[in-house]
């Protein structure tokens, strides 16, 4: 069977991983790899994403690595420069790199909310501003953004309202960029990931919290970094290309209920004087 993406390219930002176990960036470059995909890793740590590399090099992928801040515009324009030096071409962007920040309106930090949407949303920025000239040249490309189910649902009390609102702005990011560059077939999607089971998600909590969470979607599975990187082979590929703009949420069907749907699962009965 001929592979989903032979003869891509792709770049792949975060795509290291915070602590032991797979993360998002990880999965996502390994899964295109599998697709025949070539594949840029980018992350700022050179040991995170050495693992990275080693695992796709051991499956007989093709990937390279580009060491730095993307954040910062200039090494956003040499990733993309070096991304085409390597491979020719550049079909795939994908802005997975992201950053808890956490707090409320009272308690985070100017520190906090500067810090959020460097990380969050001007590295989707750069990134996009230097890929787009050569996808437009191409008159074709994909762009995928990832968002969070936390822009749109409160997902705990001690929510990280700075990265909530910085993942809310990926959402508009994604939205008007599929309108403002549909016309040279550069598709522009998001997926949001919901509770998942991966490095980032899970630091600190016990395993009554990670049943709760299990119980708490209409799946009732917990998802991992496999099921994101799934969806982002998806939007990467041709097979998805009429579409654009969309925003894909990969969350066990957290989005759709409401607490009262969930009692049961969750073992809560309603409240009978009420
Ligand atoms: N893991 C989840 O449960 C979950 C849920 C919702 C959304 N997401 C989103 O998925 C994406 C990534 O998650 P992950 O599991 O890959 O995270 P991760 O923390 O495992 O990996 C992020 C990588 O980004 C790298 N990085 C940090 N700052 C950088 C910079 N300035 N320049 C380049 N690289 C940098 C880190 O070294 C790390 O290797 C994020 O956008 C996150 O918000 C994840």
């Amino acid at each position: 069977m001929k592979a989903r993406l032979s003869r891509k390219v792709a770049v792949i930002t975060g795509a290291g991983s915070s602590s032991d176990g797979i993360g998002t960036g990880q999965a996502i470059s390994i899964a295109l790899a599998r697709e025949g995909c070539k594949v840029l890793l980018v992350d700022i740590d050179s040991e995170r994403v050495a693992n990275t590399l080693s695992i796709i090099e051991a499956e007989g992928g093709s990937a390279q690595v580009f060491t730095g801040d993307i954040t910062q515009e200039i090494v956003a324009k040499e990733m993309i420069n070096y991304a085409v030096s390597c491979f020719g071409t550049l079909d795939i962007l994908v802005n997975n790199l992201g950053v808890m920040f956490y707090g409320d309106v009272l308690t985070a930090s100017e520190h906090d909310w500067e810090e959020s949407y460097r990380l969050n949303v001007r590295s989707m920025i750069y990134c996009s501003k230097y890929a787009i000239p050569v996808l437009e040249q191409q008159k074709q490309g994909s762009i995928i953004n990832l968002s969070s189910s936390l822009a749109l649902r409160a997902a705990s009390q001690s929510l990280p309202l700075p990265y909530s609102v910085a993942k809310g702005a990926v959402i508009s990011l994604t939205t008007t960029m599929a309108v403002q560059h549909g016309k040279d077939s550069i598709r522009v999607n998001a997926i949001l990931p919901g509770l998942l089971r991966t490095p980032m998600a899970t630091k600190g909590l016990s395993q009554d919290e990670l049943e709760t969470r299990r119980k708490s979607v209409p799946l009732q599975t917990q998802g991992d970094a496999w099921d994101v990187a799934m969806a982002a082979v998806f939007l990467a590929s041709d097979e998805s290309k009429w579409i654009t703009g969309v925003v894909l949420p990969v969350d066990g069907g957290m989005l759709v209920t409401t607490p009262l749907s969930m009692l049961d699962s969750l073992g809560l009965t309603p409240d009978s004087s009420s």
